[in-house]
């Protein structure tokens, strides 16, 4: 078996570290055996509560039920700004560098404070109440921020959708929540080109008549179209707000936010996340994944728009009073360099990105990194999908010129935050590994009958024990949420993740045992792509599978078959494609797309994924039984005319 080599803890790092291996032993042992006790102790030390909780935990994962620090009262814009403001007022927040490299701006918590309090009596003039939802449709500009403190800070409910998402995704998110209120810009930009995002969102809201109020932050100035009936500009509205609001005391388990995200079946699902424990578990692994201190610059490249964006673009770093980095634009414009521009010109102590950009990076050239000295760097992380030790070493040796440790963080939208990670002053590393469990977390494998598997072994990903940011709901769904998580192996939630456990007690994420993809980062479900196939006219029937990809870690195969009379064509190909961008947005686009007369389906007529995974991934040589199929010559037809050979 694969045995990378390790890197012991370098003993410097131990020593200023806030925790090291006894520390991390004997904390994780407390956390797991006395989970009250432990979890108190944290919420105490990490939150600031206006009312203390009568209970600190209690869960059901037959019924996919959990609540932590009930009865407790606090409010996250509380946690993330007003509290800092005695000792750190002055501080920057939050430095906003642009997608233009001569573009920055240093927010203070003072200046966010102002501009959060604002914009919460902007929305409550817009009559958004506590457990309103509000969709954020926004690049990475500072209002983003603002707008999902501003919705913390009055007990509503965003719901961010990420800007790469179509007309048509928008729209499904902002009906599935009623969401009456949205929040966007005129345009953003990216890599030096624009993106139109108030257009999409006019064609959205042709089909949701709930919203009444559309603002519009003016990014960039460019033409949009304007409907007085609802289109408003956030500018204006903002010269006649006070900036005195009184933060929403909401209880622990009300309704932080929903994000949207794919599973193996059916629409995107809305996550639902709750106050208390999502803040403490996000601060404390900030805190601690990180080994963050006081003043550190912490950079995670991610978008608002996904999880990681908010747990560790925003709420973590803020949480505990940090400075935290956001960043417009994208990994190689001007060029291949810009990451490491601007660690430099930010002087930023610890870097937080995913394989697939590290991987497009090493191809650049290492002399994009040598342009800069990188000093200033402490500790790399990495999340989103399993990272090759290829990658890992070359962020370790290049990147980091041997000095940084890596944390190879393995956690999801429905888990809120960090759940296997190394703590860089306690945990020897090994690459390719996202190590041990997080404080709290019981990781468990299991075997095809469900069962624990003890010591070294390889099964399904599941955990078993409650943790503060674990998934609450399923916005309007709470059924799906337990058919989801907690049915295939009642008494655990499901991760969707295969791993192995080495002799070390090591976790090695394996990837997703599901029909979910994971293309360069982002969860993709292959029924979504499916769906939109299908929807063409000439199109009889669509299965897609997930293939390995060099750069995006999985790349999108796609098998079509025409309806009789329909001629294959590059023509057709490209209408596929563009259907996939309209139904779902461009991170949806088929990587290949191979006719398929027919597919391997059995006899009851179920389709074999299992082996057009095989035939897309060429592996040809270990296709498994086929003599179940309908008719196993499809298979033949298919192998002969594979695209990725
Ligand atoms: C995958 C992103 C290996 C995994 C935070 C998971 C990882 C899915 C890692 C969740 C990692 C995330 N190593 N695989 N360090 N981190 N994944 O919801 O398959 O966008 O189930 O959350 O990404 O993706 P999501």
């Amino acid at each position: 078996m694969f045995e990378a080599k390790t890197h012991p803890v370098p003993t410097e790092f131990a020593a200023n570290a806030h925790i090291n291996n006894e520390q991390y032993l004997a904390m994780y042992q407390a956390s797991v055996a006395t989970p009250d006790i432990f979890w108190a102790e944290q919420a105490q030390q990490f939150l600031s509560w206006q009312q203390p909780w009568t209970s600190v935990c209690e869960f059901d994962f037959k019924k996919g039920e959990a609540s932590w620090f009930a009865g407790g009262k606090l409010n996250v814009s509380a946690n993330c700004i007003d509290r800092h403001l005695a000792t750190r007022g002055e501080q920057t927040a939050i430095i906003w560098e642009g997608d233009d490299p001569e573009d920055n701006i240093n927010i203070s918590y003072n200046e966010l404070h102002e501009q959060v309090c604002k914009l919460a009596n902007v929305l409550k003039s817009r009559g958004v109440k506590k457990g309103d939802r509000v969709c954020i449709y926004m690049p990475m500009i500072i209002e983003a921020a603002y707008a999902m403190l501003a919705c913390t800070r009055i007990g509503a409910v965003h719901s961010v959708v990420f800007g790469g998402f179509s007309p048509e995704a928008l729209k499904d998110r902002i009906l599935d929540s009623d969401c009456q209120v949205v929040l966007t810009a005129d345009e953003g930009v990216r890599g030096g080109k624009t993106i139109p995002l108030k257009n999409n969102v006019d064609s959205a809201l042709a089909h949701c008549p709930n919203v009444h109020s559309n603002i519009v932050v003016a990014r960039t100035g460019g033409e949009i179209s304007w409907d007085e009936s609802h289109d408003l500009w956030y500018h204006e509205l903002m010269e006649q707000a006070s900036a005195d609001c009184e933060p929403e005391w909401m209880d622990s388990e009300d309704p932080l936010f929903i994000l949207y995200t794919s599973g193996s079946t059916g629409k995107p699902k809305g996550v639902l996340h709750s106050t208390g424990g999502y803040l403490l578990q996000a601060a404390m692994t900030h805190k601690y994944a990180f080994d963050y201190h006081d003043g550190d610059v912490f950079w995670c490249t991610a978008d608002v728009g996904w999880v990681t964006g908010h747990s560790y673009t925003l709420y973590g770093p803020l949480a505990n009073g940090g400075i935290t980095l956001m960043f417009e634009g994208v990994p190689n414009y001007p060029d291949a360099s810009r990451f490491w521009q601007v660690c430099d010109k930010h002087q930023v102590n610890i870097f937080y990105t995913a394989p697939t950009a590290l991987r497009a990076l090493m191809g650049a050239g290492d002399e994009f990194v040598r342009s800069s000295s990188r000093q200033s760097l402490k500790v790399l992380g990495t999340v989103g999908e399993p990272i090759n030790p290829e990658a890992w070493e070359w962020y370790y040796n290049i990147v980091g010129e041997g000095r940084c440790p890596i944390v190879d963080t393995w956690w999801q939208t429905e888990t809120g935050a960090h759940m296997l990670t190394p703590l860089p002053g306690a945990t020897a590393l090994k690459p390719g590994s996202a190590t041990r469990p997080f404080f709290g977390v019981q990781p468990v494998l299991l075997d095809s009958e469900g069962k624990e598997i003890e010591g070294a072994g390889e099964g399904n990903l599941a955990i078993k024990h409650s943790w503060p940011s674990q998934i609450r709901s399923v916005y309007g769904d709470h059924q799906r949420m337990i058919d989801t998580y907690f049915s295939t192996y009642p008494g655990y939630y499901f991760t969707g993740d295969g791993a192995r456990r080495d002799q070390d007690g090591y976790y090695w994420i394996t990837g997703r045992v599901d029909d979910v993809l994971n293309v360069s980062g982002h969860r993709m479900g292959t029924a979504e792509i499916e769906s939109a196939l299908v929807l063409h006219d000439a199109v009889a029937e669509a299965a897609v599978v997930g293939y390995p990809h060099d750069i995006k870690g999985q790349g999108i195969y796609a098998y079509v078959t025409l309806m009789n009379g329909q001629q294959p064509s590059d023509a057709l190909k490209q209408e596929f494609i563009d259907l996939c961008v309209k139904e779902i947005g461009p991170i949806a686009k088929p990587d290949l797309i191979q006719w398929a007369p027919g597919l391997p389906k059995t006899r009851s007529g179920k389709i074999m994924r299992r082996i057009l995974r095989k035939l897309a991934a060429n592996e040809v040589d270990s296709l498994g039984d086929t003599s179940t199929l309908a008719d196993p010559s499809v298979v033949d037809e298919l192998m002969a005319n594979r695209l990725n050979q």
